[in-house]
């Protein structure tokens, strides 16, 4: 269906691809895998006309394809469905199915036929809370994701990409999608699918290319080749512990929050102690990163207090960093880094006093900071100087990540960290977590991911319907345990 010959790109002095090779079959779900930065979501962006390729040849359906853009793309039967939804949230279901749809195909429609089309595909993709009258903004992101693939199924797509679809979907949602799009794989559409789980990956794909520093360094029919294998050909080397540990002991009580109630959680009493690394697990939607809002002042309290080392805080987020608290939140995008700014200016945007510790005099020693930083969590980009814009979707979360560390907090409230982080970087970013822990910081760890969750925390607490339900030591839970309180509704 899709043929990629000795395809190039570069951005300025970054060659994010050199002469790769790249096909999929109608009926073949293909995963394309690499670390962060390796150049996946570029390669992917030549084929649905973000980018124009420098060099190489495309094929589609058996002719030449050259794409002059995004639109012209999807007319030839490319759909992206992209991690960052694009959907109009006031509009409905079939609005936004017929929206940027070109006149003469739909103009002689009557309302009529175009519903009852639209009925069709939604019965297809068969979700309970999609009917055409319904708000897109009122749906869970997972039910907004199947309406991004609707819009595909309507325009006919031959191939269909998925770029990290799941990482911010529950797991009823990812079932769905994965069964959806074994269908729309049996009906004969060519699938590439780009994610950091290769457990996923297994459950999704037959076949898997690899892509490493732009280019393409393996690949291979799925069930004949090991994680480990796999892992080796992204890394180009061994990673010998997927959850390294560090040990470290646990003191004194530090944050402590007593009957937290804000517009969503409800009731949050907890407790975290010196050099401690407690865990947060619930379904999307149960609160978890609303708590740790609320402690960090960015939501209104209704009701309760937050006290680090005994002392109340006062609820703003500049009281909060000042007293030593740091935030990484989820949402990178629109409130963790400024997309404009560069690496540096992002990674000491939080520094109390820019004057006196970065003035003019020191710019020389902020840049030496940055580069430090950057080296340490291998960050990959052209310069301290680059927007953060530029950087692929991983490399940004590093940054959100060493922002914190720069910021030297004593509390850590990380709120999916590992979110579209490659294997190697997990594992580094665990390690970062238990050094931080043996040093006496403590981290309030929320996550999504249970196996991290039970591999790296000493406590784990798990948050249903905006309450605090169950908080164990970590060994004292099994993975059944925790989902099952995680789901309750009592
Ligand atoms: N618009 C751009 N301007 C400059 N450099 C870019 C741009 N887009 C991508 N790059 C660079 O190209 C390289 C490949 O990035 P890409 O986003 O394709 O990686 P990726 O494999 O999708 O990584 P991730 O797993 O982190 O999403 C990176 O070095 C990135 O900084
Ligand atoms: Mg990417």
């Amino acid at each position: 269906m899709l043929v990629m010959q000795g395809v190039c790109k570069s951005f300025g002095a970054t060659q994010a691809l050199s002469e790769v090779s790249f096909s999929v079959s109608p009926g073949e779900v293909v995963a394309l895998i690499g670390e962060n930065g390796a150049g996946k979501s570029t390669l992917m962006k030549l084929l649905s006309g973000a980018h124009l390729p420098d060099d190489g040849s495309m094929q589609l359906a058996g002719r030449p394809y050259r794409p002059m853009g995004p639109n012209d793309a999807r007319r030839q039967g490319i759909a992206m469905i992209y991690q960052e939804l694009n959907l109009a949230k006031d509009l409905s279901v079939e609005d936004n199915l017929m929206l940027g749809r070109e006149k003469h195909r739909w103009g002689w429609v009557s309302r009529k036929e175009q519903r009852k089309k639209v009925v069709e595909i939604l019965e297809l993709i068969g979700h309970p809370d999609l009917s055409p009258t319904r708000l897109v903004g009122q749906l869970s992101i997972g039910a907004q994701q199947l309406v991004e693939i609707a819009r595909a199924l309507l325009s006919d797509a031959k191939v269909m990409i998925f770029d990290e679809p799941t990482s911010s979907l529950p797991k009823k949602d990812v079932d769905r999608l994965f069964a959806i799009i074994d269908r729309l794989r049996q009906q004969g559409i060519a699938i590439v699918y780009i994610s950091h789980f290769l457990e996923e990956i297994r459950r999704i794909a037959s076949r898997f290319v690899v892509l490493r520093d732009g280019q393409v360094v393996g690949g291979g029919p799925m069930e004949s080749t090991s994680d480990p294998e796999i892992v080796t050909m992204m890394a180009g080397r061994s990673v010998e512990n997927q959850f390294p540990k560090v040990p470290h002991s646990i003191g004194v009580p530090v944050l402590r929050t007593q009957r937290l109630t804000g517009r969503v959680p409800s009731d949050v009493s907890l407790e975290l102690r010196k050099g401690e690394i407690f865990g947060l697990f619930g379904l999307v939607g149960a609160g978890r990163t609303e708590t740790l809002r609320q402690i960090f002042g960015l939501d209104k309290t209704l009701f309760g207090t937050v006290e680090l080392a005994d002392e109340r805080l006062r609820s703003t987020p500049r009281h909060c960093l000042r007293a030593g608290l740091g935030l990484v939140s989820e949402d990178r995008k629109t409130e963790g880094l400024a997309q404009n700014l560069s690496i540096a200016d992002n990674l000491t945007l939080s520094d109390l006093s820019p004057v006196s510790r970065f003035g003019v005099l020191h710019l020389s020693k902020r840049t030496r900071v940055v580069r430090e930083w950057m080296q340490r969590m291998s960050v990959k980009a052209r310069s301290s100087e680059q927007s953060i814009g530029e950087l692929s979707g991983g490399n940004q979360q590093k940054v959100a990540i060493a922002r914190v560390l720069h910021q030297n907090a004593e509390v850590l409230l990380l709120d999916e960290p590992t979110r579209g982080i490659d294997v190697r970087t997990k594992a580094d970013i665990y390690q970062w977590i238990g050094e931080l822990a043996a040093t006496g910081k403590s981290i309030l760890f929320v996550s999504s991911y249970l196996p991290e969750l039970v591999a790296v925390c000493d406590t784990i607490g798990v948050m249903a319907k905006g309450r605090l339900r169950e908080v164990r030591a970590a060994d004292a839970w099994t993975e059944q345990d925790i989902l099952s309180v995680a789901v309750s509704n009592e």
